[in-house]
């Protein structure tokens, strides 16, 4: 599997017409004091329509509510709920804290990566996987951890990323060999 190009805004992605109907019915005002509420409600909204937040609806939401780019960006820097990197439909995120470190998560990761063909931070050709590390996940007790979108992994050993990753594929109904 190889790294995947920027799937959310080659074209026209009709994201940016949802997007554009909910900022719209905000009706927002220069001088509202909650403006940046809405700023960081409408991030919410584009998040969860493009998976991430890339520069271009950064920009699209800075023209939308007549501020700068910068103020978009960094309120996104601010929270880190948002991202501004894609996310496979399965999000593989080892946990580096110092728990999971002590215990080996960096060779976990780097299991998965080959198993994957990517590195940390980048998506497979096909969409469906894409790694990430994180910073303590508050599960220490059950170092080193995995989280697989919302599923907790605890005590992984080193040579389970194959079958975890077997696991996924099963669930999309077409088993493929990892290396
Ligand atoms: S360090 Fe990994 S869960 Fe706390």
């Amino acid at each position: 599997m190889t790294e995947q190009k920027n799937p959310c805004c080659t074209g026209s992605n009709p994201g940016f017409t949802e997007l554009g109907a909910y900022i719209d019915a905000l009706k927002i005002d220069p001088n509202d004091p909650e403006r940046k509420e809405m700023l960081i409600m409408t991030l919410h909204k584009a998040q969860s329509i493009f998976g991430y937040l890339p520069a271009e609806v950064q920009q699209f939401v800075a023209k939308k509510f007549s501020i700068p780019h910068a103020a978009v960006s960094g309120v996104i820097s601010f929270y880190n709920y948002f991202t501004t990197t894609p996310k496979g439909k399965t999000n593989i995120s080892i946990c580096m804290g110092t728990a999971c470190y002590v215990n080996g998560s960096d060779k976990i990761l780097q299991d998965f990566e080959k198993a994957l063909g990517i590195k940390s931070g980048q998506v497979t050709a096909d969409g469906r996987f894409s790694i990430e590390s994180l910073r303590c996940v508050g599960a220490c007790g059950l170092a080193p951890v995995v989280l697989i979108n919302d599923h907790v992994y605890g005590k992984v050993k080193q040579g389970q990323a194959e079958k975890i990753i077997e696991e996924y594929l099963i669930e999309y109904g077409e088993p493929v060999e990892v290396e």
